[in-house]
């Protein structure tokens, strides 16, 4: 599938209360996967106290902040037409309690704990996505994405590789060295 649409990217995490559940991980995957996300890096992380802590500081001193800021989880850059919304979609709204009634199949609804242990994380904007891209990938450049892979990842000319939960590029084979030219002496 092609379109004109640049892909916008998210900065997705499936939190800890998930990850400790295998069929719940592999479910969120699938579900990334079937509703035409790529993704861009993932990587799976235990967060430092003081990253997460840093992570949700506009939350310090609400009284979830610590079951927040203590985990594993598993992050993710995701490339698709208007990924923010539509991932936040997907996940439901931020209250399990009340989305279990009234977004039952969204990812929140149907597996989250709690209005903290709610599964997942989805960036809000893109400014957001950009910091928090920033914040777990620090070594992805995403203007150097756009100018270098954004169009063959639309184009999905990618393929997905199950083992790193990542697309890769089809056309990453190594460059070759230059064959010396044989010249007619
Ligand atoms: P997120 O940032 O994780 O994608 O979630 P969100 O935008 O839907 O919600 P936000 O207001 O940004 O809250 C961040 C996370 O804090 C925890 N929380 N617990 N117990 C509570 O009342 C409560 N409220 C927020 C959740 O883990 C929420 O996702
Ligand atoms: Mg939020």
């Amino acid at each position: 599938m092609t379109t004109k649409t640049r892909l916008q990217l998210t900065l997705a995490i499936i939190k800890p209360d998930a990850v400790a559940q295998p069929h719940v991980i592999k479910y969120i995957k699938n579900l990334i996967l079937s509703n035409n996300f790529l993704f861009v890096r993932s990587n799976m992380v235990r967060w430092r106290r003081s990253d997460a802590e840093q992570f949700y500081k506009e939350h310090e001193g609400r009284f979830f902040h610590n079951r927040l800021v203590t985990f594993m989880s598993s992050t993710h850059i995701l490339a698709r037409e208007d990924a923010i919304s539509c991932w936040r979609k997907l996940m439901g709204p931020t209250k399990v309690f009340r989305t279990q009634y009234e977004d039952p199949d969204s990812i929140r609804g149907q597996f989250g704990l709690s209005d903290t242990r709610n599964c997942t994380h989805g960036s809000d904007s893109e400014e957001s996505a950009a910091k928090e891209i920033h914040f777990f990938f620090p070594d992805f450049d995403i203007e150097k994405w756009y100018s270098e892979e954004e169009l063959l990842f639309r184009q999905r000319k990618v393929t997905f590789d199950p083992k790193r939960d990542i697309h890769i590029l089809d056309n990453t084979s190594p460059t070759r060295k230059e064959e010396p030219k044989i010249t007619a002496s």
